[in-house]
């Protein structure tokens, strides 16, 4: 039975209660509009946890356009029933602004984040990251779970989180789930709802790009997979924003594939005003 809560001080309360007896605690932070990416990260959560707590809180911190913001859709209502009767969390937290900022939005935006913040999304959404930062560290000071769940879709932002844990010495695990897709292989995003049917479609070409990248990683260097991604996602209405091959713990952009045990490809494509971003792994030694 899923319980929902609006109050940080009445979850601290329940989650105490938890601790008393000893139960292990997940937590997925959402923003909501929830889709089957997140219903997997409560999945996951659900079968490494006694407990999972749910989070539904568009942060106003992270979003650097205010269009995006007021655009970001708000379902709570089919969030809760998703939560209850598909994902089965056990409580749903959607705090309000001042619940989540008793100080005010300023507060805690100042952690550092090692560099890691400043390439790709971060050089096109400043602030962006430092928002997200403060939004989970904040979260987390109230839930204090013993695993976090993320998506792999959004994967500077996990990279960045997994710093501030360490970071801050915060004790909790980050457990990054694989991207989730649709049928014809679009990564699952709450802003997949604002594209019209052919352009949701159509958008396959950023998952058939990434494939692409990776088979021809074997035979073309850097320059020459970069430039062939742009031309192939630089198709009216789909304008790249950018398409990137770093290295997946420092986020640099790598120079040479043999040099570097783990290699992430990673773009972010504009398509009728809604930014899409998806991530392949080319190169793994983990
Ligand atoms: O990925 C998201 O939905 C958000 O960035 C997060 C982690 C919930 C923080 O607001």
């Amino acid at each position: 039975m899923l319980t929902t809560i609006h109050n940080a001080s009445e979850l601290t309360e329940i989650i105490l209660d938890y601790r008393k007896k000893g139960l292990k605690i997940g937590f997925v932070p959402t923003m909501g509009a929830l889709h089957k990416g997140h219903l997997h990260l409560v999945k996951m959560s659900k079968n490494e946890n006694d407990i999972t707590i749910v989070s539904i809180f568009v942060n106003p911190t992270q979003f650097n356009d205010p269009r995006d913001l007021e655009k970001y859709p708000r379902t709570l209502s089919k969030d809760q029933e998703l939560l209850q009767s598909t994902a089965s969390a056990d409580i749903l937290y959607a705090p309000d602004v001042d619940d989540i900022y008793p100080d005010g939005i300023q507060s805690g935006s100042d952690i550092g984040l090692g560099g890691l913040d400043v390439m790709m999304e971060g050089s096109h959404r400043p602030g962006h990251f430092n928002g997200v930062a403060q939004v989970v560290n904040r979260l987390l000071e109230i839930v204090k779970p013993d695993n976090l769940y993320m998506g792999q879709k959004d994967f500077q932002q996990f990279t960045i989180i997994n710093y501030m844990l360490k970071s801050l010495s915060i004790p909790t695990k980050l457990r990054v789930c694989p991207i989730v897709r649709e049928d014809n292989g679009l990564a699952m995003s709450s802003r997949n709802v604002r594209l019209s049917p052919e352009v949701r479609t159509n958008a396959s070409i950023i998952f058939k790009t990434l494939k692409a990248v990776k088979q021809k990683s074997r035979i073309l260097d850097i320059e020459s997979l970069k430039q062939y991604a742009i031309k192939r996602l630089d198709k009216p209405p789909f304008k790249p924003e950018y398409f990137d091959i770093v290295d997946g713990n420092t986020l640099l952009p790598v120079d040479n594939l043999d040099n570097h045990g783990y290699i992430v490809a990673c773009t972010a494509v504009w398509v009728e005003g809604v930014r899409l971003i998806d991530n392949m792994v080319l190169k793994s030694d983990l």
